[in-house]
């Protein structure tokens, strides 16, 4: 089904939904590869990437659980602080296990480099990173990321989890929001 709101909202549709799934499909390929039979824990991070989690994890022909997390940053609006603040741990101890974080999206990259080190300080077997969207920040300071969906410019975007003031995290595709939006 096509996404409703795009003709009004939407000022230009970055990626459409069967760009955005085939993506995740190819990803999904190069992770099975890369683990090789291995059970992943895949950690998403609430609430952005609730749509990357469902599409990758059903991508995916390896053994996977699934846990949540869910963090916010200290600051305001759209900047993040890297000041980060857990508001739901995991369930699971991923001490030994082979985790997989799932994101949403990484900007400036404060926000994932609080949650690999805190990670990290429980012992995993493995640690590795997934993100659907890239921003240039990111790329810029070098942050580790092992599965990039897209690279997309330094815009704010929404859809495919993405949200502005908690709406559009619905829309199947991703695009930039007509100003209209936010007067
Ligand atoms: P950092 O800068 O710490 O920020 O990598 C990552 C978090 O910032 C939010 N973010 C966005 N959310 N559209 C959104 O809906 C965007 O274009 C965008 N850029 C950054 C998001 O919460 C992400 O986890
Ligand atoms: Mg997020």
């Amino acid at each position: 089904m096509d996404d409703v709101h795009i003709p009004d909202d939407l000022t230009t549709v970055l990626y459409s939904k069967d760009q955005v799934q085939q993506r995740v499909v190819e990803l999904g390929a190069q992770i099975d590869a890369d683990y090789a039979g291995r059970d992943i824990l895949l950690v998403g991070v609430l609430n952005g990437a609730v749509m990357v989690m469902a599409d990758l994890s059903r991508a995916l022909s390896s053994h996977c659980e699934m846990d949540w997390m869910a963090i916010s940053s200290y600051g305001s609006g759209t900047q993040s602080s890297g000041v980060v603040r857990i508001l739901k741990d995991l369930n699971t101890d991923i001490a030994g296990r082979h985790v997989l974080v799932v994101e949403d999206i990484i900007d400036t990259g404060l926000t994932l480099s609080y949650l690999i080190s805190n990670l990290l300080s429980r012992d995993p077997a493995s640690l590795k990173i997934m993100t659907m969207f890239r921003k240039p920040e990111a790329l810029a300071n070098k942050v580790d990321v092992d599965y990039v969906g897209f690279d997309i410019p330094n815009e704010f975007v929404v859809g495919y989890g993405l949200d502005y003031d908690g709406r559009y995290r619905n829309l199947t595709s991703v695009g930039t929001l007509a100003p209209h939006v936010y007067s």
